[in-house]
């Protein structure tokens, strides 16, 4: 048996904490690929709300084993407060954890110039958890890693030249640079208490895909914040779509046996950039409340919009999806009509996925569909839901080519419609 990969096919929030739990509920192996603290996955178990950033979300399961990879950015201080957290609920056990000694530290100077920049004219309006500029060191072959930590001597060495790196432009944006005594203490530090769960996690998950076993790659964000396929500039710093599942954990793609989407039933986005759907006024006011669309890391109101299908079959192209998961298919209960963006116009053009670049000039092209009244939290199959919200999912279905295998109908783990499971 393949991984099975899961990844958001918006620009992130889409509900993969959600969906990558009940997955996980199946799995041996829960791998976190790519990104770091910039995602957030809310979990809500048992009447508790949990919010994670790099703790991969099978962390939950006693019998699943997780891994943070080698194309994640990690905080390491982030790291050991989730896993006090865990701790804290009897939930934490040392052995079930392996963080790649390949994976990429978030430093100090790495939120520092994060934040200085958002706050200059024209910003991404990025989550300021160091993220970019993290993965710019790794790129330019300067950054530090995980198994830095286990040296001091190693980790002091590699600061000060990496702190030379960023002098200048610290220095250019007004800031200061960290104290490089202070740094290594609490580095070291993080890594005396890291040290247990360090190890060749490529290695391991290889492994566990050799011994059969079923491993659930966790992707994070969403395919248009992607680096290579997103709507550039305004996207993060990692490989979001399934391809990076192979990159990001050490695998190759004859691995990977299914894909799953996941897309909320409208759309989504925080931070800047163009986003052609979007509601404005009391209509997006509207959807906000009652999708609850505040972000988790950063507690930015999210901008809201009617689903984007020529943005979604983009995604399912990309990562060549075998199912969606539609998630939040609740808040649009109550709506007397839904819009569906099926293609856009450019200059004249139709389109059908978006433009590499002026995706804020298109026009987006609506088909009005009626939207039905019953409340569908209760519904457990899909011949359950309303025939409006039926009819819905299969436009949408018809619209990617892409058949839905899981529809989430409220926040709860139990409120979710299985169609089909991605480990068969
Ligand atoms: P960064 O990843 O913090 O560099 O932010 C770059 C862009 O990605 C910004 O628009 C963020 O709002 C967005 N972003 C990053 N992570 C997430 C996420 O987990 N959910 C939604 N948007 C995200």
């Amino acid at each position: 048996m393949g991984a099975v990969v899961v990844v958001g096919a918006q620009w992130g929030d889409e509900g993969k904490g959600k969906v990558v739990d009940i997955y996980a509920r199946f799995a041996d192996q829960v791998v976190r690929y790519a990104g770091g603290a910039n995602a957030g996955h809310t979990l809500v178990v048992e009447g508790e709300q949990l919010i994670f950033h790099l703790m991969p979300s099978g962390a939950l399961h006693q019998d699943t084993r997780c891994v943070l990879a080698q194309g994640t950015v990690v905080d390491p201080k982030v790291l050991i407060d989730e896993i006090q957290t865990l701790d804290a609920r009897g939930l934490f056990a040392q052995e079930r954890f392996l963080i790649s000694e390949r994976a990429f530290l978030v430093l100090p100077q790495h939120t520092l110039v994060d934040e200085l920049r958002d706050r200059q004219a024209g910003a991404l309006g990025t989550t300021k958890r160091g993220i970019g500029p993290a993965y710019e060191d790794k790129v330019a072959r300067r950054g530090l890693r995980i198994g830095d930590l286990l040296s001091r001597e190693k980790f002091e060495r590699k600061l000060r030249a990496n702190l030379d790196a960023w002098a200048p432009v610290v220095a250019a944006l007004g800031g200061e640079l960290p104290d490089v005594a202070q740094t290594v203490e609490r580095y070291v530090k993080y890594g005396e208490t890291l040290a247990p769960m360090i190890g060749n996690a490529a290695d391991a998950v290889r492994r566990s895909l050799k011994q059969g076993e079923r491993v659930l790659m966790e992707g994070a964000q969403g395919a248009l914040l992607d680096i290579d396929s997103g709507t550039y500039p305004f996207v993060t710093s990692s490989s979001t779509v399934a391809g990076g599942a192979c990159v990001g954990a050490g695998i190759g793609p004859t691995s990977i046996s299914s894909v799953v989407g996941i897309s909320k039933a409208y759309a989504t986005r925080v931070g800047n950039g163009p986003f052609p759907t979007e509601m404005e006024g009391d209509a997006g006011d509207a959807l906000r409340e009652a999708g609850a669309e505040f972000g988790a890391t950063t507690g930015r109101p999210r901008r809201c919009g009617w689903l984007d299908l020529p943005a979604l079959r983009f995604a399912a192209q990309v990562s060549s999806f075998s199912g969606l998961a539609l998630t939040k298919i609740d808040v649009l209960t109550g709506m007397k009509e839904l819009q569906l963006c099926t293609g856009y116009e450019l200059d004249g053009k139709r389109l059908d996925t978006p433009p590499y670049d002026d995706l804020d000039r298109v026009t987006p092209v609506y088909e009005t569909m009626p939207g039905w009244d019953e409340p569908v939290s209760g519904c457990r199959r899909v011949e359950d839901l309303p025939e409006n919200a039926r009819a819905y999912i299969t436009r949408i279905e018809e619209e990617i080519e892409c058949p839905v295998w899981l529809v989430s109908v409220g926040p709860d783990r139990e409120q979710t419609i299985v169609v089909r499971e991605p480990f068969g």
